[in-house]
């Protein structure tokens, strides 16, 4: 019923504006006065913790991307080594897992079936489990070790939106806390790290309040056939993001790729007017990859391409190569995908409504996918 969605046309729509509050209510109650973190809910001990000599993540979809940007922040701040697999094609890889393997299964819903076949091949093995699931009680976590759970709030459109940033967020806090456990690259850049997370949902609000211009970009794009994503470091996976709910909600062809292999095949798919969107990193910090992707904007927009660029405000250099300029505010690199999901998702919701296709209920799909 429309009380029942807020107010608002779609579930979808509501969702997205509760985000600020979703990120906001995963952190609270986990990071304490002193700025440490508080995961003592996480039933794994800090023995244990300080044991795992390698962590794995398993997950489908939207929970699957979370999951490749976590491995950036886990690998960054932890030094331990991070691998992320489909759950659908996990187990029958027969993949090296052991008592230090720490397996991380990401799921909204906590009933997808491939990522608890994947969890449960996981501790035949002996390893642990860690669910990061934003439904109590449901079967992930009730066949876990342990579980952090994401506070979205019940997320009822098919298309994943609050439940992706808060995975994101709780992917953070397990990165964060498995540094504290064991004392590496604990200090300086890590405590930083942790006060820009408290600040973050106020970023993610400020995205919301300036999306009038991707709505009506998104109108004049509705006849197209593909939209194409670029993205590189935590990019690539907001790209492949980008593309699914383009796909899954716009029923169109939407491909993401890390901008660095264009060069290796994807190049060729540009011609005039393709609409191609780009997600840049921060021109601080790692500047390098900022650099290489202005490049890339370059090339492309030479061969015609409809460049739709996601740059940090402060960014002038994408100014002479966009087409469409969408400001993101300026976050450090690990947290930027927090802030440039949030128009994509947008981009991608009216997109599908210009096309007079069903926001909520996408056809083909279900919200949660209790077979293999
Ligand atoms: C996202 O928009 C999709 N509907 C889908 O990819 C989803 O993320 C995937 O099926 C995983 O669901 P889960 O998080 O409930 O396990």
């Amino acid at each position: 019923s429309a009380a029942e969605k807020g107010g608002y046309d779609y579930f979808m729509l509501k969702e997205i504006a509760e985000q600020p509050k979703a990120v906001a209510d995963t952190l609270l109650g986990r990071i304490d006065a002193g700025g440490s973190l508080t995961l003592d809910e996480v039933r794994i001990s800090a023995a244990e913790l300080r044991e795992v000599d390698k962590v794995v993540i398993v997950a489908c979809g939207t929970a699957f991307h979370a999951g490749l940007i976590a491995k950036y922040a886990i690998e960054h701040w932890t030094r331990i080594p991070c691998e992320v697999e489909l759950a659908s094609e996990f187990r029958y890889r027969d993949p090296i897992l052991g008592k230090r393997s720490l397996v991380i299964a990401i799921s909204q819903s906590g009933e997808t079936m491939d990522t608890l076949m994947a969890l449960r091949h996981a501790r035949e093995q002996g390893s642990k489990v860690l669910a990061i699931c934003n439904t109590n009680g449901s079967t992930i976590p009730r066949e876990s070790d342990a579980v952090l759970y994401t506070h979205a709030g019940p997320e009822v459109a098919v298309a994943s939106t609050k439940a992706f940033l808060t995975q994101l967020v709780a992917c953070y806090l397990v990165a964060l806390y498995l540094g504290q456990v064991r004392g590496t690259k604990w200090g300086d850049e890590i405590g930083a790290v942790i006060r820009d997370l408290s600040q973050i949902s106020c970023e993610v609000e400020r995205v919301l309040e300036t999306m009038e211009p991707v709505r009506e970009l998104a109108r004049s794009l509705a006849d197209k056939n593909t939209v194409l994503f670029l993205g590189r470091h935590v990019g690539y996976p907001v790209a492949l993001e980008g593309a699914l709910k383009l796909k899954e909600l716009a029923y169109m062809h939407a491909e993401g790729f890390a901008a660095g292999e264009l060069k290796h095949g994807p190049i060729a798919l540009i011609e005039p007017d393709l609409p191609v969107v780009v997600v840049v990193p921060s021109p601080r910090g790692r500047s390098v990859l900022h650099d290489k992707i202005v490049s890339n904007i370059q090339e492309i927009r030479a061969r015609g391409a409809r460049t739709i660029v996601i740059a940090e405000e402060g960014d002038e250099a994408v100014v002479p190569y966009a087409d469409h300029l969408v400001r993101i505010p300026a976050t450090p690199t690990l947290l930027q995908p927090l802030v440039a999901t949030v128009p994509l998702q947008v981009f991608a919701c009216e997109l599908a409504t210009a096309r007079g296709n069903e926001v909520d209920q996408p056809r083909n799909l279900a919200k949660s996918v209790t077979v293999e």
